[in-house]
């Protein structure tokens, strides 16, 4: 069995985050004008304990340069889907964020040239997909659930899998609070998948009962859905998220997890929380592990 070393992880500092444009049904640019000074500082300080509960885990933290006029370069979840040292750079689908995308290939660059990863891969001309937000790597059963529509486009799965020569399940998001697959499903270390059924059509429902048997799947409640739940980081048997209800802590408990608490509210105010600000750089797969054995 491979010896997990410390996780590896990419984040930006929140210098120019803010609300300034509206993507998906939480963001409010007027509201967070209203209160703009409060909401930038907080978003500082949150920032900095999400990164120090991390460290503290253990994790060791890298940073892409944070840019003026691209607040959205902060969710570094969509910068790309890392995995066995090999980065697939994100095509985002609006216009907003297609912006990050020079600074997020001068940013893998220079990873590469520091031997953090070793290859640097890009989508075809045609084909959005928003990096591990929409594209999120289950290591109990060795494969990504891939989340499309509202960002991602489905066909991205056929590339994911010729790239990293691992098994894609497609999952279509319906519910546009849940516009990326990372708000809406964690794949947990034990094997459980954390979800929020409604945010997925039938089809995606039943796909995931076809993995994943009913004593491992974790509903996620509205209450809970709403904070982003299921948009957490999970470190060894810690997962850290901005809220957790006492029922669904008290759920993860009797499984071994434990839930640390820190709060993103300035994030959630752009439909963000603890995963999106997040990129693991370190994950293999089942394959690498083997191989190198
Ligand atoms: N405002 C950003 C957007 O709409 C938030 C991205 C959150 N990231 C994530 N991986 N869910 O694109």
């Amino acid at each position: 069995m491979k010896v997990q070393s410390n996780p590896r992880i990419l984040m930006c500092r929140p210098e120019h985050f803010g609300v300034v444009y509206a993507i998906n049904p939480w963001m409010d640019p007027s509201e967070w004008e209203r209160d703009v000074r409060k909401l930038a500082a907080a978003s500082h300080s949150q920032w900095m304990a999400l990164r120090k509960t991390l460290r503290d885990l253990g994790a060791r933290i890298e940073l892409v340069p944070p840019v003026a006029g691209v607040p959205d370069l902060v969710f570094t979840a969509n910068a790309a889907v890392v995995m066995d040292r090999k980065a697939l750079l994100a095509r985002f689908r609006h216009p907003q964020r297609r912006a990050e995308e020079n600074h997020l290939a001068a940013a893998f660059q220079s990873l590469r040239a520091r031997g953090i990863i070793d290859e640097i891969v890009t989508l075809p001309d045609d084909v959005t997909l928003e990096g591990a937000g929409d594209c999120v790597f289950d290591r109990a059963r060795n494969l990504f659930w891939l989340g499309y529509g509202p960002r991602s486009d489905a066909a991205a799965a056929n590339t994911v899998k010729d790239v990293f020569g691992l098994d894609v399940v497609p999952l279509e998001l319906v519910d546009p609070r849940f516009y990326h697959m990372d708000t809406a499903l964690s794949a947990l270390p034990r094997g459980e998948i954390m979800y929020v059924p409604q945010a997925f059509s039938a089809e995606g429902r039943a796909a995931i009962a076809a993995h994943v048997p009913a004593s491992q799947r974790i509903g996620i409640a509205e209450d809970d859905a709403v904070q982003l739940c299921a948009n957490a980081v999970s470190i060894g048997d810690t997962l850290v998220m901005s809220a957790c209800s006492d029922y669904l802590s008290a759920q993860l408990a009797e499984r071994g997890y434990r839930v640390v608490t820190t709060p993103l509210t300035s994030f959630l105010r752009s439909g963000g929380s603890a995963f999106c600000l997040t990129l693991r750089l370190d994950l293999t797969s089942a394959q690498s592990a083997s191989q190198s054995a």
